[in-house]
């Protein structure tokens, strides 16, 4: 699957030991920064479609904030569980202050996408 890089955010926008929901060309983005290296990846849970950019970053994973699976940034693989691994973009940033990820070129589909809670 082919890919691309957009920018995604401003560097200063994840700092050290936080994260950022983004949506590059129209994909759910994860965007974490630990022990200064950024992460990327859908911003989906793999159970049941949350969003894990509300969840917490501790150790090199995130939780998700429904129901606490843990998904190491790194590979996407899911910690202590079943789930499917989570999608992992390449990341890098741009030298001018910005933050880009590869996503595919593709549009992503309603299995990309989190489900939302109602407000
Ligand atoms: S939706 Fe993420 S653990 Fe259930």
């Amino acid at each position: 699957m082919a890919s691309t890089f957009h920018r995604a955010a401003g560097a200063d926008q994840v700092a050290e030991g936080g994260s950022l929901g983004v949506v590059v060309a129209g994909w759910p983005v994860l965007l974490a920064r630990v022990e200064g290296r950024l992460h990327a990846t859908i911003d989906r849970c793999t159970h049941a479609a949350s969003e894990l950019s509300t969840g917490r970053i501790r150790r090199g994973a995130v939780m998700c904030p429904l129901h606490g699976a843990r998904f190491e940034l790194a590979s996407g693989r899911c910690l202590g569980g079943s789930y499917p691994s989570l999608m992992v973009f390449e990341v890098r940033e741009d030298g001018a202050g910005g933050i880009e990820v590869a996503v595919p070129d593709e549009a992503p589909g309603p299995e990309h996408l989190p489900v939302r809670p109602r407000t």
